[in-house]
């Protein structure tokens, strides 16, 4: 078990697209998933992708447990997914709240397409291939965009609804990330 360092918005690698995986189901593969889960569980977050404990490769992971930062969302299945492509079905658009590891104690308004198909491999190149809408093709979108070297607050439309949680929430227990 290893609980990496987080980078935060600021590190230019989190700003560079990631390279793809080619070999699957190796020791190294499995350690970097291991080290992402525990980094992530220590953090109390949602996702985390592997740029974010400084390896710029495409590997994200996600779901498993209702979050609590979300606790209104629909359970998003725990998910490997490893050199990922998005196709996006519609041009439908939702505004939602979203935080980052990558961006302690902070919180955006960012929109994102509510229907999407995606696919990539988990660490044992089996593929995965699903048809997602609402919180888990915004999750799938926030994962993949830290590959692609964009970070939510790029996205955000409105900067006003852009802020530190103890101040856009006055009052609410939020867990920081
Ligand atoms: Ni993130």
């Amino acid at each position: 078990m290893a609980i990496r360092p987080i980078l935060k918005m600021g590190e230019p690698l989190l700003l560079k697209p990631a390279d793809l995986i080619y070999e699957f189901d190796t020791p190294y593969l499995h350690q970097l998933i291991t080290d992402m889960l525990d980094t992530m569980k220590h953090a109390n977050g949602a996702g985390i992708a592997a740029p974010q404990i400084g390896v710029s490769q495409q590997v994200v992971v996600f779901g498993g447990s209702k979050s609590q930062r979300y606790p209104d969302a629909n359970e998003v299945p725990f998910t490997v997914l490893i050199n990922p492509t998005i196709n996006f079905l519609n041009d439908e658009q939702e505004d939602g709240w979203e935080g980052c590891l990558s961006v302690p104690g902070m919180r955006g308004m960012v929109p994102r397409c509510t229907h999407l198909h995606y696919q990539g491999f988990d660490q044992y190149a089996q593929v995965i291939d699903r048809t997602v809408s609402g919180f888990h093709a915004r999750v799938v979108q926030h994962e993949v965009d830290h590959l692609r070297g964009i970070l939510y607050p790029m996205r955000i439309r409105d900067l006003r609804q852009f802020g530190f949680i103890d101040s856009l929430f006055p009052g609410q227990v939020i867990s920081d990330d």
